[in-house]
């Protein structure tokens, strides 16, 4: 008995040394971690239970009979996060370079159905070369078998793409389809085709951070979600992210104790929209001083400005926030800006986590790039997200809420629970200066006249309160009291009921 034990232990011992120590260290010396180091920092202590450590591949072509390394470059298995059950797996570099064959592909499989019959998110810790080239189709194949995955568990279970290492060819769409994608700064990159391929078909020159790297993805493309520093920082990042989310979209977001009183008032808030119409200001500043303990996980800082969106808690809850930046093109949505909170409204909506709306917005941004770049089939993204949200949506407006940019932030005409605004809102058809440009036309030779006509129709429109006398918004409230009046209508909304007609899915204009 004594021996068999001991050979498990052997085998065990093997197994956790992946492609080798020599390969391990290549790996530290790169500032990466190993797969499994990656899981302990990112699980609570001692609560990983691994699966399929014995697997091996089944590839007999190119020599690969005689080399097998048990476990086939990705470890698999399950865990918790501040007590909480999540499905991992985390690919191995230093087995043939982390890449994916068909065996290494049915790890991964394994671990997202049984997240699936559960209801716990899947976080996948990408490091790998693609697809495994010695077996050919047998790993595309795999591929397929883990996209099809990731298309059943969207909207049922959160799946998160942490990307720790390179992510080439085919291994970047399994990512792509996830809720959420984080890189490391340095060490990540994602891309269909490398630089090589690249400067083969268009002549570009280009490295492969500049081509996929994490500022890259961060702040041009908008795949990923966040750029982390190292690896440390990308588990400890992703430990708090996780705190956010629901096990699934049966259930709610986790409650944690909270010390901060919901009925706290921020007396700054009365000042915080400047007399000046033009100035802008800082609408994170709204949003760390309504949150608990000033607690945002921002996503997507980099990309897209002019929309922040992010997570918060009030009494302990999730809230999903979505704002207007008026520091950035003066909060006007454009194509990154639509699409981006068009993407985070659905995922809040499927995992029943609750909008907040912060509205100061000019309108739509004009002119040949947006409209070639087909703004109205991109803005219409977040139009349809605003209106298919059965979630509770509670929307303010501090300032400008303009043209059809005041009926895309969550109005109450898309259904918004409770509409709320500032003293200091503008709600209007547009700003009173083009207005006023456009239906007197005829004065503009007369400055005078058009300074009146300007200043009537800020008298008139300028305000909330012609919206709120058609009861499109519920109240004017006093900044300082915002927090109070947000908890109150999140808990009030609680058990919101409301269904969508039954339908095999709807047709976003993609
Ligand atoms: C098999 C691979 C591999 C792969 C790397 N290795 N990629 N083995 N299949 N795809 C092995 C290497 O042979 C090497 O083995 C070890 O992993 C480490 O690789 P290095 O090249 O030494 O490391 P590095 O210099 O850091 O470069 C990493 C890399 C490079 C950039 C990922 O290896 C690379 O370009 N690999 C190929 C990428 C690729 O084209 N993949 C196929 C994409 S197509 P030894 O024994 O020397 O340690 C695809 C189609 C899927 O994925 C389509 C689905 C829709």
């Amino acid at each position: 008995m004594q021996s068999v034990l001991q050979q498990l232990q052997d085998k065990r011992a093997l197994a956790k040394l992946g492609g080798g120590q020599q390969r391990i260290d290549a790996q530290h010396a790169k500032g990466k971690l190993s797969a499994r180091e990656r899981i302990d920092l990112l699980l609570d202590e001692g609560s990983f239970e691994e699966w399929d450590m014995f697997v091996e591949h089944r590839c007999a072509d190119f020599g690969m009979a005689e080399q097998k390394i048990v476990g086939d470059g990705v470890v698999i298995g399950y865990g918790t996060i501040n007590g909480r059950l999540v499905f991992v797996f985390s690919q191995d570099f230093t087995v043939f370079g982390g890449s994916l064959s068909e065996a290494h592909a049915e790890k991964i499989c394994k671990v997202m159905d049984q997240a699936m019959k559960v209801g716990a998110p899947v976080i996948g810790l990408n490091d790998s070369g693609g697809a495994r080239i010695q077996e050919g189709v047998a790993s595309l194949g795999g591929y397929a078998e883990v996209f099809q995955r990731n298309m059943l568990a969207s909207g049922v279970i959160p799946q998160i793409s942490l990307i720790m290492g390179p992510c080439a060819g085919g291994a970047v769409y399994s990512p792509a389809i996830t809720d959420f994608v984080f890189m490391v700064k340095d060490s990540a990159y994602m891309f269909v085709t490398g630089p090589d391929v690249v400067k083969t078909v268009t002549h570009e020159e280009v490295t492969a951070e500049q081509l996929g790297g994490a500022i890259t993805h961060s702040s041009r493309s908008g795949v990923s979600d966040l750029a982390l520093e190292n690896d440390v920082e990308m588990l400890l990042n992703t430990r708090r992210f996780f705190n956010f989310l629901p096990a699934n979209n049966r259930e709610k977001p986790p409650v944690w104790p909270c010390e901060d009183p919901p009925t706290r008032e921020e007396i700054s808030l009365d000042s915080l929209v400047p007399e000046d119409p033009a100035k802008p200001y800082d609408i994170k500043e709204l949003i760390v001083k309504l949150a608990d303990e000033g607690d945002f996980f921002e996503l997507q800082p980099e990309y897209a400005k002019n929309i922040v969106i992010g997570f918060i808690r009030m009494e302990g809850s999730t809230v999903g926030v979505v704002a207007n930046q008026p520091m950035v093109l003066a909060g006007c949505l454009d194509i990154s800006s639509s699409t981006k909170g068009a993407r985070f409204v659905r995922f809040c909506d499927a995992f029943n986590i609750p909008i907040l709306t912060l509205v100061d917005v000019p309108g739509f941004m004009p002119g040949t790039a947006q409209e070639y770049g087909g703004i109205i089939k991109h803005g219409a993204k977040l139009l349809y997200a605003y209106a298919e949200a059965t979630v509770p949506k509670i929307t303010l407006i501090t300032r400008k809420a303009y043209g059809g940019a005041y009926d895309v932030m969550a109005s109450k005409h898309l259904r918004g629970d409770v509409n709320l605004a500032w003293p200091s809102a503008e709600i209007a058809v547009m700003g009173p200066k083009g207005a006023v440009e456009i239906i007197f036309r005829k004065d503009i030779g007369d400055p005078a006249a058009i300074a009146a006509r300007t200043e009537e129709y800020r008298q008139k429109f300028a305000n909330p309160f012609i919206a709120g006398s058609r009861g499109y918004i519920d109240d004017v409230i006093m900044p300082h009291r915002t927090r109070a009046r947000i908890c109150r209508s999140l808990s009030m909304l609680r058990d919101k009921q409301l269904d969508n007609p039954w339908r095999k899915h709807g047709n976003i204009p993609l």
